[in-house]
Protein backbone atom coordinates (compact mmCIF):
# COMPACT_ATOMS: atom_id res chain seq x y z
CA UNK A 1 0.00 0.00 0.00
CA UNK A 2 2.68 2.37 0.72
CA UNK A 3 4.01 2.18 -2.43
CA UNK A 4 0.94 3.87 -3.95
CA UNK A 5 1.75 6.88 -1.92
CA UNK A 6 2.79 8.78 -5.04
CA UNK A 7 -0.34 8.81 -5.92
CA UNK A 8 -2.42 10.05 -3.68
CA UNK A 9 -3.86 13.89 -4.41
CA UNK A 10 -1.35 16.24 -2.13
CA UNK A 11 -4.01 17.47 0.02
CA UNK A 12 -4.92 14.40 1.58
CA UNK A 13 -0.81 14.15 1.96
CA UNK A 14 -1.03 17.59 3.51
CA UNK A 15 -3.67 16.45 6.25
CA UNK A 16 -2.02 13.55 7.35
CA UNK A 17 1.56 14.75 7.36
CA UNK A 18 1.04 18.20 9.59
CA UNK A 19 2.20 16.68 12.35
CA UNK A 20 5.26 16.40 10.97
CA UNK A 21 5.71 20.03 9.92
CA UNK A 22 5.37 22.93 12.05
CA UNK A 23 4.16 25.25 9.38
CA UNK A 24 3.97 27.13 6.48
CA UNK A 25 6.62 29.49 7.69
CA UNK A 26 9.63 30.28 9.79
CA UNK A 27 6.50 32.77 12.27
CA UNK A 28 5.02 29.07 12.81
CA UNK A 29 8.67 27.36 13.04
CA UNK A 30 9.22 30.02 15.89
CA UNK A 31 6.45 29.22 18.08
CA UNK A 32 7.11 25.21 17.44
CA UNK A 33 10.32 25.63 18.97
CA UNK A 34 9.39 28.18 22.01
CA UNK A 35 7.08 25.17 23.22
CA UNK A 36 10.00 22.64 22.87
CA UNK A 37 12.59 24.49 24.69
CA UNK A 38 9.68 25.41 27.72
CA UNK A 39 9.69 21.63 28.16
CA UNK A 40 13.94 20.96 28.09
CA UNK A 41 14.25 20.26 24.44
CA UNK A 42 16.32 21.70 21.59
CA UNK A 43 15.85 22.44 18.28
CA UNK A 44 16.94 21.73 14.76
CA UNK A 45 15.33 23.82 12.51
CA UNK A 46 14.74 22.45 8.68
CA UNK A 47 13.76 24.94 5.98
CA UNK A 48 11.90 22.32 3.99
CA UNK A 49 13.07 22.27 -0.04
CA UNK A 50 15.80 19.65 -1.72
CA UNK A 51 16.74 19.08 -5.31
CA UNK A 52 16.11 22.79 -7.25
CA UNK A 53 16.26 22.99 -10.73
CA UNK A 54 17.72 26.99 -11.02
CA UNK A 55 20.91 28.92 -9.14
CA UNK A 56 18.21 31.24 -8.19
CA UNK A 57 16.53 28.82 -5.70
CA UNK A 58 19.74 28.00 -3.96
CA UNK A 59 19.88 31.42 -3.29
CA UNK A 60 16.42 31.54 -1.82
CA UNK A 61 17.14 28.41 0.45
CA UNK A 62 20.12 30.61 1.49
CA UNK A 63 17.96 33.61 2.36
CA UNK A 64 15.29 31.83 4.12
CA UNK A 65 18.51 30.10 6.53
CA UNK A 66 19.85 33.28 7.16
CA UNK A 67 16.32 35.09 8.44
CA UNK A 68 15.90 31.75 10.63
CA UNK A 69 19.29 32.63 11.95
CA UNK A 70 18.59 35.81 12.85
CA UNK A 71 14.86 34.75 14.19
CA UNK A 72 16.73 32.15 16.25
CA UNK A 73 18.82 34.66 18.06
CA UNK A 74 15.85 37.40 18.14
CA UNK A 75 14.06 35.30 20.08
CA UNK A 76 16.19 33.59 22.67
CA UNK A 77 15.57 29.93 21.43
CA UNK A 78 17.49 27.11 21.95
CA UNK A 79 18.54 25.82 18.34
CA UNK A 80 20.54 25.30 15.50
CA UNK A 81 19.87 24.33 11.72
CA UNK A 82 19.94 21.89 9.64
CA UNK A 83 20.48 22.26 5.99
CA UNK A 84 20.60 19.88 2.79
CA UNK A 85 23.44 20.69 0.37
CA UNK A 86 21.30 19.67 -2.78
CA UNK A 87 19.03 22.93 -1.98
CA UNK A 88 21.72 24.83 -1.91
CA UNK A 89 22.82 24.04 -5.42
CA UNK A 90 25.04 20.97 -5.14
CA UNK A 91 23.57 19.01 -7.93
CA UNK A 92 23.62 22.09 -10.12
CA UNK A 93 27.09 24.30 -9.37
CA UNK A 94 29.43 22.95 -6.72
CA UNK A 95 31.08 26.11 -6.58
CA UNK A 96 27.57 28.18 -5.57
CA UNK A 97 26.71 25.32 -3.44
CA UNK A 98 30.38 26.09 -1.20
CA UNK A 99 30.14 29.36 -2.08
CA UNK A 100 26.50 29.89 -0.19
CA UNK A 101 26.78 27.29 2.86
CA UNK A 102 30.25 28.86 3.28
CA UNK A 103 28.51 32.18 3.97
CA UNK A 104 25.64 31.18 5.90
CA UNK A 105 28.07 29.09 8.26
CA UNK A 106 29.92 31.90 8.91
CA UNK A 107 27.02 34.07 9.98
CA UNK A 108 25.58 31.52 12.24
CA UNK A 109 29.06 31.04 13.72
CA UNK A 110 28.99 34.91 14.48
CA UNK A 111 25.82 34.51 16.87
CA UNK A 112 27.48 31.25 18.09
CA UNK A 113 25.24 28.39 16.20
CA UNK A 114 26.12 25.30 15.18
CA UNK A 115 25.08 23.94 11.26
CA UNK A 116 24.04 20.77 10.35
CA UNK A 117 24.68 19.30 6.92
CA UNK A 118 22.45 16.33 6.60
CA UNK A 119 22.93 13.47 4.56
CA UNK A 120 20.98 12.65 1.24
CA UNK A 121 20.75 9.93 -0.77
CA UNK A 122 24.15 8.04 -2.07
CA UNK A 123 25.13 9.65 -5.52
CA UNK A 124 25.57 12.99 -3.25
CA UNK A 125 27.47 10.88 -0.61
CA UNK A 126 31.12 11.93 -1.60
CA UNK A 127 30.23 15.48 -2.46
CA UNK A 128 28.62 16.36 0.96
CA UNK A 129 31.45 15.19 2.55
CA UNK A 130 33.84 16.82 0.32
CA UNK A 131 31.71 20.15 1.29
CA UNK A 132 32.01 19.40 5.10
CA UNK A 133 35.84 18.83 4.80
CA UNK A 134 36.01 22.23 2.97
CA UNK A 135 34.09 23.79 5.67
CA UNK A 136 36.01 22.51 8.26
CA UNK A 137 39.38 24.01 7.20
CA UNK A 138 37.67 27.71 8.01
CA UNK A 139 34.95 26.68 10.52
CA UNK A 140 34.31 24.34 13.58
CA UNK A 141 30.76 25.44 13.73
CA UNK A 142 29.41 22.80 11.56
CA UNK A 143 28.76 18.98 11.89
CA UNK A 144 28.10 16.11 8.99
CA UNK A 145 25.21 12.89 9.42
CA UNK A 146 26.15 9.69 8.26
CA UNK A 147 23.83 6.91 7.64
CA UNK A 148 24.11 3.21 9.53
CA UNK A 149 22.96 1.28 6.10
CA UNK A 150 25.75 2.80 3.89
CA UNK A 151 27.89 0.07 3.48
CA UNK A 152 31.18 2.52 3.41
CA UNK A 153 30.32 4.76 6.78
CA UNK A 154 32.47 3.13 9.06
CA UNK A 155 35.29 4.16 6.59
CA UNK A 156 33.80 7.68 6.33
CA UNK A 157 34.20 7.38 10.18
CA UNK A 158 37.74 6.39 10.52
CA UNK A 159 39.28 8.83 7.38
CA UNK A 160 37.19 11.86 9.31
CA UNK A 161 38.30 10.89 13.13
CA UNK A 162 41.46 13.47 12.78
CA UNK A 163 39.32 16.03 12.86
CA UNK A 164 37.34 15.46 15.73
CA UNK A 165 33.61 15.28 13.60
CA UNK A 166 30.60 16.42 15.23
CA UNK A 167 28.26 13.77 13.66
CA UNK A 168 24.77 12.89 13.45
CA UNK A 169 24.43 9.19 13.19
CA UNK A 170 21.00 7.95 11.58
CA UNK A 171 19.68 4.69 9.93
CA UNK A 172 19.28 6.21 6.36
CA UNK A 173 15.73 7.06 4.74
CA UNK A 174 16.62 7.07 0.57
CA UNK A 175 15.85 3.95 -1.40
CA UNK A 176 19.56 2.93 -1.77
CA UNK A 177 21.02 -0.24 -3.95
CA UNK A 178 22.17 -3.27 -2.22
CA UNK A 179 25.75 -2.73 -3.52
CA UNK A 180 25.76 0.38 -1.63
CA UNK A 181 23.76 0.21 1.82
CA UNK A 182 22.56 -2.81 3.95
CA UNK A 183 18.99 -4.03 3.82
CA UNK A 184 18.63 -6.71 6.56
CA UNK A 185 17.33 -4.00 9.72
CA UNK A 186 19.44 -6.05 12.31
CA UNK A 187 22.58 -5.68 10.54
CA UNK A 188 21.71 -1.70 10.41
CA UNK A 189 20.96 -1.84 14.26
CA UNK A 190 24.28 -3.20 14.93
CA UNK A 191 26.46 -1.06 12.60
CA UNK A 192 24.61 2.32 14.17
CA UNK A 193 25.79 1.18 17.38
CA UNK A 194 28.77 0.35 16.28
CA UNK A 195 29.59 3.59 14.36
CA UNK A 196 28.34 5.54 17.87
CA UNK A 197 30.80 3.55 19.94
CA UNK A 198 33.37 4.34 17.44
CA UNK A 199 33.01 8.10 17.39
CA UNK A 200 31.86 8.76 20.95
CA UNK A 201 35.20 6.53 22.07
CA UNK A 202 37.46 8.57 19.87
CA UNK A 203 35.89 12.19 21.67
CA UNK A 204 33.75 12.83 19.34
CA UNK A 205 30.30 14.58 20.29
CA UNK A 206 27.31 12.17 18.66
CA UNK A 207 23.78 12.82 17.75
CA UNK A 208 21.97 9.55 18.24
CA UNK A 209 18.99 9.83 15.99
CA UNK A 210 16.62 7.44 15.89
CA UNK A 211 12.99 6.45 17.54
CA UNK A 212 14.35 2.89 18.16
CA UNK A 213 14.31 1.73 21.60
CA UNK A 214 16.85 -0.51 20.82
CA UNK A 215 19.25 1.80 19.49
CA UNK A 216 18.38 4.15 22.66
CA UNK A 217 19.36 1.39 24.83
CA UNK A 218 22.37 0.36 23.06
CA UNK A 219 23.46 4.37 23.00
CA UNK A 220 23.20 4.59 26.78
CA UNK A 221 25.18 1.34 27.37
CA UNK A 222 27.98 2.70 25.43
CA UNK A 223 27.32 6.26 26.93
CA UNK A 224 27.54 4.40 30.52
CA UNK A 225 30.21 2.18 29.88
CA UNK A 226 32.91 5.06 28.81
CA UNK A 227 31.74 7.28 31.82
CA UNK A 228 30.47 9.95 29.76
CA UNK A 229 29.19 13.54 30.61
CA UNK A 230 25.40 14.46 29.03
CA UNK A 231 27.43 17.12 27.39
CA UNK A 232 28.78 14.70 25.40
CA UNK A 233 26.15 13.21 23.48
CA UNK A 234 22.57 14.01 22.29
CA UNK A 235 19.30 12.22 21.49
CA UNK A 236 18.04 13.49 18.09
CA UNK A 237 14.13 12.79 16.98
CA UNK A 238 11.76 13.99 14.52
CA UNK A 239 8.82 16.04 15.28
CA UNK A 240 5.67 14.24 15.17
CA UNK A 241 7.50 10.99 15.58
CA UNK A 242 6.63 8.79 19.30
CA UNK A 243 6.24 11.87 21.99
CA UNK A 244 6.62 9.53 24.31
CA UNK A 245 10.25 8.14 24.01
CA UNK A 246 10.88 11.93 23.46
CA UNK A 247 9.95 12.78 27.29
CA UNK A 248 11.39 9.53 28.47
CA UNK A 249 15.07 10.63 27.72
CA UNK A 250 14.91 13.87 29.05
CA UNK A 251 13.23 12.43 32.34
CA UNK A 252 16.38 10.69 32.14
CA UNK A 253 18.16 13.92 32.28
CA UNK A 254 19.59 13.46 28.86
CA UNK A 255 20.43 15.91 26.11
CA UNK A 256 17.22 15.55 23.39
CA UNK A 257 16.49 18.16 19.87
CA UNK A 258 13.76 17.68 18.12
CA UNK A 259 14.00 18.06 14.16
CA UNK A 260 11.73 20.81 13.11
CA UNK A 261 10.71 21.04 9.32
CA UNK A 262 8.89 24.24 8.42
CA UNK A 263 7.90 25.82 4.99
CA UNK A 264 6.24 25.73 1.76
CA UNK A 265 7.78 22.72 0.06
CA UNK A 266 6.49 20.63 2.77
CA UNK A 267 5.37 17.44 0.28
CA UNK A 268 9.41 15.05 -0.83
CA UNK A 269 9.88 15.11 3.17
CA UNK A 270 6.34 14.47 3.74
CA UNK A 271 6.07 11.24 1.55
CA UNK A 272 9.32 10.25 3.10
CA UNK A 273 7.56 10.21 6.79
CA UNK A 274 4.59 8.76 5.77
CA UNK A 275 6.54 5.91 3.81
CA UNK A 276 8.32 5.43 7.46
CA UNK A 277 4.75 4.70 9.22
CA UNK A 278 2.99 2.11 7.55
CA UNK A 279 -0.15 2.71 9.97
CA UNK A 280 -0.83 6.13 8.66
CA UNK A 281 0.30 5.37 5.05
CA UNK A 282 -2.23 2.61 5.04
CA UNK A 283 -5.10 4.99 6.01
CA UNK A 284 -3.94 7.69 3.77
CA UNK A 285 -4.49 5.07 1.06
CA UNK A 286 -7.62 3.16 2.48
CA UNK A 287 -8.98 7.10 2.52
CA UNK A 288 -9.07 7.15 -1.24
CA UNK A 289 -9.66 3.70 -2.60
CA UNK A 290 -12.14 3.10 0.13
CA UNK A 291 -14.51 5.83 -1.12
CA UNK A 292 -14.58 8.29 1.31
CA UNK A 293 -13.19 10.69 -1.10
CA UNK A 294 -10.77 13.56 -0.72
CA UNK A 295 -13.27 15.89 0.46
CA UNK A 296 -14.74 13.31 2.78
CA UNK A 297 -13.95 15.42 6.35
CA UNK A 298 -14.43 12.13 8.17
CA UNK A 299 -11.45 9.68 6.76
CA UNK A 300 -9.96 6.72 8.97
CA UNK A 301 -7.41 8.54 11.57
P1 LIG B 1 12.74 2.76 12.68
O1 LIG B 1 12.39 3.21 11.30
O2 LIG B 1 12.97 1.30 12.91
O3 LIG B 1 11.63 3.29 13.64
C1 LIG B 1 11.62 3.03 15.04
C2 LIG B 1 10.23 3.26 15.58
O4 LIG B 1 9.82 4.61 15.31
C3 LIG B 1 9.19 2.35 14.91
O5 LIG B 1 8.26 1.96 15.89
C4 LIG B 1 8.55 3.24 13.90
O6 LIG B 1 7.20 2.90 13.65
C5 LIG B 1 8.63 4.61 14.54
N1 LIG B 1 8.74 5.61 13.48
C6 LIG B 1 9.83 5.85 12.72
N2 LIG B 1 9.55 6.82 11.81
C7 LIG B 1 8.25 7.16 11.99
C8 LIG B 1 7.38 8.10 11.38
N3 LIG B 1 7.78 8.86 10.36
N4 LIG B 1 6.11 8.20 11.84
C9 LIG B 1 5.69 7.44 12.89
N5 LIG B 1 6.47 6.53 13.51
C10 LIG B 1 7.72 6.39 13.06
N6 LIG B 1 17.94 10.20 7.27
C11 LIG B 1 18.83 10.47 6.29
O7 LIG B 1 18.98 9.65 5.37
N7 LIG B 1 19.57 11.62 6.32
C12 LIG B 1 19.45 12.52 7.33
O8 LIG B 1 20.15 13.54 7.33
C13 LIG B 1 18.52 12.25 8.39
N8 LIG B 1 18.35 13.12 9.41
C14 LIG B 1 17.59 12.73 10.50
C15 LIG B 1 17.51 13.55 11.62
C16 LIG B 1 16.82 13.13 12.76
C17 LIG B 1 16.78 14.01 13.98
C18 LIG B 1 16.16 11.84 12.76
C19 LIG B 1 15.46 11.33 13.98
C20 LIG B 1 16.18 11.08 11.62
C21 LIG B 1 16.87 11.51 10.48
N9 LIG B 1 16.89 10.74 9.33
C22 LIG B 1 17.77 11.06 8.32
C23 LIG B 1 15.92 9.63 9.15
C24 LIG B 1 16.48 8.30 9.61
O9 LIG B 1 17.48 7.90 8.72
C25 LIG B 1 15.38 7.22 9.67
O10 LIG B 1 14.82 7.04 8.44
C26 LIG B 1 14.27 7.52 10.64
O11 LIG B 1 14.74 8.15 11.79
C27 LIG B 1 13.58 6.23 11.06
O12 LIG B 1 14.52 5.36 11.65
P2 LIG B 1 14.52 4.98 13.20
O13 LIG B 1 15.94 4.98 13.66
O14 LIG B 1 13.60 5.85 13.94
O15 LIG B 1 14.07 3.46 13.21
Amino acid sequence: MVGLLPFVPKPIVHQFSRRYIAGDDLAAAVATVREFNARKMMATLDVLGEFITRPDEAEATARAYHEAVTAIRANGLDSNISIKLTSFGLLLDKELCFRLVDGLVAAAGAVDMFVRLDMEDSPCTTDTLNVYRRLRERHQNVGIVLQAYMRRSMDDIRALLPLKPNVRVCKGIYVEPRAVAYKDPFTINQNFALMVETLLSNGCYVGIATHDEKLVWEGLRTVGRLGLPREAYEFQMLLGVDEELRQIIVDGGHRLRVYVPFGARWYAYSVRRLKENPAIAGHVIKRILGGGGASNGNGAR
